[in-house]
């Protein structure tokens, strides 16, 4: 084998899959489970305070689309009786990362 050849091997290796986005594990951690509990129950201080439901419940999961737990992500969720805003929108995700989020949500369901 020769130098250039075993050099570019160690590259090979040394190069993560996936460079630019943190995975949607490390983002919900970050920016959701405060609220909604690392288990998606939302048995949190700030989740107990602020009625976050329990994402386990197959009835919760029901009750929202894809699209809606993408929107309250990039915009935020408005208490529907008094309009008060109880969760900010998360700035600074890409397109794919809300997507993954999404899908994140989803596998709460039925734990
Ligand atoms: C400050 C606390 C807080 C944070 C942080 C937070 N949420 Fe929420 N979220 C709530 C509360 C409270 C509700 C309303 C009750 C519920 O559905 O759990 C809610 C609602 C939702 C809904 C339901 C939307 C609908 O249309 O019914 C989804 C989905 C959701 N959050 C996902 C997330 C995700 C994903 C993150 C992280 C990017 C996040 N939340 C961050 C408190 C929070």
């Amino acid at each position: 084998m020769n130098k250039a050849c075993v050099l570019g091997l160690g590259l090979l290796f040394a190069t993560p899959v996936v460079v630019n986005s943190a995975d949607a594990g490390a983002n919900y951690r970050q920016h959701c489970a405060k609220c909604h509990g690392e288990d998606g129950r939302g048995k949190t201080k700030a989740g107990q305070r602020l009625g976050a439901r329990d994402y386990t419940d197959p009835k919760v999961q029901a009750s929202v689309s894809d699209e809606a737990i993408a929107k309250s992500i990039t915009q935020g969720y408005k208490d529907k009786k008094t309009g008060r805003q109880i969760m900010k929108p998360t700035q600074g995700l890409t397109d794919a990362e809300v997507k993954e989020l999404v899908a994140y949500m989803r596998k709460f369901k039925g734990r």
